[in-house]
């Protein structure tokens, strides 16, 4: 095991009001194995073994198939100042550009790559990109390619979300980031703690899958906040969730902080996959800046099974900085080179065909009309 950061204490019980708002409801039935301390901290031999279980379980449940998804990002304009991240409003060193839907759509309908079976739409939290890029791109896309779509937009009005599901989607990436809510607003995360939960609560509640995620490694995270992210990830109403490590980001309040360590951020993510088998777990590319090129595919072998192709216009990704400026882009070649090298294959499935054949919470089935008329 290497060292656990000093200053563990206990966490202050989850007691938002959001959690216990009536309407609130608690998606996971099954009883979820919950990680322990140790875990995340295991190095070596013990390590291997884990991500092997990990991995093993990811294939009892999807077999050797990870979803493959294309995203483009949309608008670099963000309303909230993360302290962690390059596009917090109060980088004025940013170019801020919002892309013009036409060229997005003949991109994906004409020239996207032929393993993407989804494409995720992502933007800074941008309501003005939101109605005038992503609502009419949707509707582009939906009317002339059969792509799943999700969105990953931040905290928008319940109307936006709704009007987001009627033109044609059905799963939202929203990460809750932190599960400390005294971190969270000492790191100045999106909005308030309790209305991103709430947000959460809402999008499920109103039909669409979510996938959240949370950051290991940001600094002076102690080993219970890094736990208190498992215990929040398995109450909320989730159908997936990511780990990314801590990426100390150049024009960032953090810029001097270490990175998180890789072997952590894996640890997270096979604890992760143990906890819910049937969750969609992201391999996510900030895991090659942490582990200096094979992070990636590590990440591959933690039980991940969903990868995603970068397909931003070389001239918009140079100024979605979330971490550096020279970003190691997932083209499609490096992303099929990972998966057969991990004896893994693209699923010619879709994550959205895939959600609307499940049921939810063991009841309701799921479908892309029952959706749109929720
Ligand atoms: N390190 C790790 N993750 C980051 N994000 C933003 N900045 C960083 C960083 N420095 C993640 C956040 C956010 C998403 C857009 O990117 O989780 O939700």
């Amino acid at each position: 095991m290497f060292p656990r950061p000093k200053g563990d204490r206990v966490f202050p019980q989850l007691n938002s009001f959001a959690l216990q708002a009536p309407g609130f409801y608690f998606a996971a039935m099954i009883q979820p194995s919950m990680p322990t301390a140790d875990q995340l901290y295991l190095l070596g031999a013990d390590q291997e073994a884990f991500h092997q279980k990990a991995a093993l379980a990811a294939r009892a449940r999807f077999g050797n198939q990870v979803f493959v998804r294309g995203v483009v990002e949309v608008s670099n304009f963000c309303r909230e100042n993360c302290a962690y991240c390059g596009m917090r409003r109060s980088n004025r060193s940013l170019n801020r550009f919002r892309a013009d839907y036409e060229q997005i759509a003949e991109l994906l309908i004409h020239h996207r790559p032929a393993s993407m079976t989804d494409v995720n739409i992502q933007a800074g939290e941008d309501p003005v990109a939101v109605r005038e890029v992503v609502l009419p791109l949707i509707q582009t896309l939906r009317r002339e390619t059969d792509l799943g779509i999700s969105v990953c937009l931040g905290s928008l009005n319940h109307s936006m979300y709704d009007d987001l599901k009627q033109a044609g989607t059905s799963i939202y990436v929203i990460k809750f980031e932190i599960a400390n809510p005294k971190m969270y607003a000492a790191m100045e995360s999106p909005g308030q703690f309790d209305q991103r939960i709430a947000n959460i609560c809402y999008l499920a509640k109103t039909g669409w899958r979510i996938s959240s995620g949370f950051i290991a490694g940001l600094p002076r995270q102690t080993t219970d906040d890094l736990l208190a992210n498992f215990t929040l990830a398995a109450q909320l109403p989730i159908d997936g969730c990511s780990v990314s490590p801590f990426i100390p980001g150049e024009e960032t309040l953090l810029a001097n902080e270490p990175m998180a360590s890789l072997d952590l951020t894996l640890n997270c993510m096979a604890a992760l996959r143990l906890m819910r088998p049937d969750w969609v777990i992201p391999s996510v590319s900030a895991l090659n800046l942490a582990g200096a090129g094979n992070g990636y595919r590590r990440g591959l072998r933690t039980g991940a099974n969903l990868v995603t192709i970068n397909l931003t216009p070389a001239d918009f990704r140079e100024n979605y900085l979330l971490y550096k400026r020279n970003r190691f882009i997932m083209t499609e070649d490096r992303i099929l080179n990972a998966i057969a090298a991990e004896d893994l294959e693209p699923s010619s499935q879709s994550l959205a065909d895939f959600y609307a054949a499940q049921k939810v919470n063991g009841t309701v089935t799921f479908t892309p009309q029952a959706a749109a008329s929720a």
